[in-house]
């Protein structure tokens, strides 16, 4: 069965429109591990719009489970990475204007400053992780910078209109699990992911691991954090 990474950057997101302490994503991460989520994802933004570095640190040392770290690719982030040894690190693109994580790393063009960075957080005991579009060049890149993993970016599957678009994107998916499988490069997934359009990702087979906020946190909003995981989780039996 494949795990369940529950992202809970959006909880801070509510904590912060007030500017006071709650809701804490401390307590979202206790509530979500106790549902049955194998990981708790945090994304710490250049700009900390949502998660501090206090949650970093508070977050490293309560997630019993394992703890993914979603960044940049800047020397600031290496080195908070390096300072909290989290037990992954997803390295993602950004931008300041964008609402969220828009398209994957370009890992053919970073190749040679992925290639070092990596090296560096591996030194330390951590998981690397490679955030890209489901497309052969990038897995190819990705494997030969070292990554351990990659994420394949759903965004596009999740956000296409029809079914013959939705079936085109399940396909690039289903060639790139095949792609890095024959590589040996570990595969994630995430972006976009609901209740509605998770199962016939789950149904490629192949993904070991899914990282999900949004819709996690916007279910939880209305019928609380720990059912809002455990109906996850039961989506992810397949
Ligand atoms: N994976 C990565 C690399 C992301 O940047 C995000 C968004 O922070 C997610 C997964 C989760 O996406 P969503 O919030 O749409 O589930």
């Amino acid at each position: 069965m494949a795990k369940l990474s529950v992202n809970v950057d959006h909880i801070a997101t509510i904590r912060n429109a007030r500017g006071v302490l709650e809701p804490d994503p401390v307590a979202a991460a206790v509530l979500a591990e106790l549902a049955g989520a194998d990981g708790i994802t945090i994304h710490l933004r250049e700009d900390r719009r949502h998660i501090h570095d206090r949650d970093v640190e508070v977050l490293r040392q309560t997630i019993k489970t394992r703890m993914n770290l979603e960044m940049a690719l800047t020397d600031e982030m290496i080195a908070i990475a390096l300072k909290t040894l989290p037990d992954s690190v997803t390295l993602v693109p950004e931008g300041r204007h964008e609402l969220t994580t828009e398209g994957g790393l370009d890992v053919l063009l970073l190749q040679n400053t992925l290639k070092q960075k990596i090296a560096l957080l591996q030194q330390a005991g951590i998981i690397v992780s490679l955030f890209i579009e489901p497309d052969i060049e990038q897995i190819k890149a990705s494997h030969k910078v070292g990554a351990d993993y990659m994420e394949i970016h759903t965004g596009m599957y999740c956000e296409v209109r029809t079914e013959t678009a939705r079936r085109e994107q399940l396909r690039r998916i289903e060639l790139a699990i095949s792609a890095a499988r024959k590589l040996g490069l570990g595969i994630n997934a995430g972006h976009g992911l609901d209740y509605r359009n998770i199962s016939r990702v789950v149904a490629l087979s192949g993904i070991e691991e899914f990282n999900i906020g949004h819709s996690i946190i916007s279910r939880a909003a209305l019928v609380g954090m720990e059912r809002a995981v455990r109906e996850m989780v039961e989506l992810l039996k397949g």
